[in-house]
């Protein structure tokens, strides 16, 4: 998979893609990040991104033709499967997206800044427009940061043991239950028997009843039938 993400800050991208499972499926090379300065397109004398916004209300836009210019410049080099913009007013990213999301190719990834981004860009060239929450931060770069890591560690071979992120909270529609690791007993804090008894289909009937009842206390909206 290749992600192309388009940005003023590139640096924000430096923290959270050099470690960890991005960076594993980078070095295994299953996953290819490329990070674009929005500014390096810009033709203007002093190479400004934005603009005042139309109408006299308060604040700056991101102008088109930066943006269109890089887009238009990696659509030329190669098909694009989806070009996300990340907003708060888009659909709410949850696993089932970056399931889908994983089985792509080529993304592109806008992130948009001050008041956001010149309408025509979502209208002519964004194909897919994605919030990580209903909250707003300063721009898309977190955001982005965020669903890169969502999608990259579903693609096999990125996580060491594959079944893990089967296994993740969400993937089979409950939370995740308890996990614990040794000692079994720390001052008196001790590890359910069940998980100690060897016997895995009581293991596999007590995970899946601590994951129901998790489930049902934090999350009751997820559980359709499954009570
Ligand atoms: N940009 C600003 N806030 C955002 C959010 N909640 N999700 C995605 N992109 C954003």
């Amino acid at each position: 998979m290749r992600i192309d993400i388009l940005t003023i800050f590139p640096g924000m991208f430096d923290g959270p893609f050099n470690h960890s499972i991005v960076k594993r499926a980078v070095e295994k090379q299953l996953a290819e990040i490329h990070i674009h300065n929005i500014r390096d397109f810009a033709t203007n004398k002093h190479r400004n991104v934005d603009d005042y916004v139309y109408g006299g209300s308060a604040g700056m836009v991101m102008m088109i033709q930066p943006i269109a210019d890089c887009i238009d410049r990696l659509c030329s080099e190669r098909k694009y499967d989806e070009i996300i913009f990340l907003t708060p007013d888009g659909i709410l990213l949850e696993q089932s997206v970056s399931n889908r999301l994983s089985l792509k190719q080529n993304l592109i990834l806008l992130c948009g800044h001050y008041k956001g981004i010149d309408e025509r860009i979502r209208e002519n060239y964004v194909t897919m427009e994605i919030s990580i929450g209903d909250y707003v931060l300063s721009g898309g770069e977190l955001a982005a940061a965020v669903l890169s890591d969502s999608i990259l560690r579903l693609i096999p071979g990125v996580l060491s043991d594959e079944t893990s992120a089967l296994s993740d909270s969400f993937q089979d529609g409950l939370l995740s239950p308890p996990v614990y690791t040794r000692p079994a007993d720390y001052n008196g804090w001790k590890v359910p028997d069940v998980l100690l008894s060897g016997n895995d289909k009581e293991i596999r009937e007590w995970n899946y009843s601590k994951a129901v009842e998790r489930t049902r206390n934090r999350r009751p909206g997820m559980l359709g039938d499954k009570t």
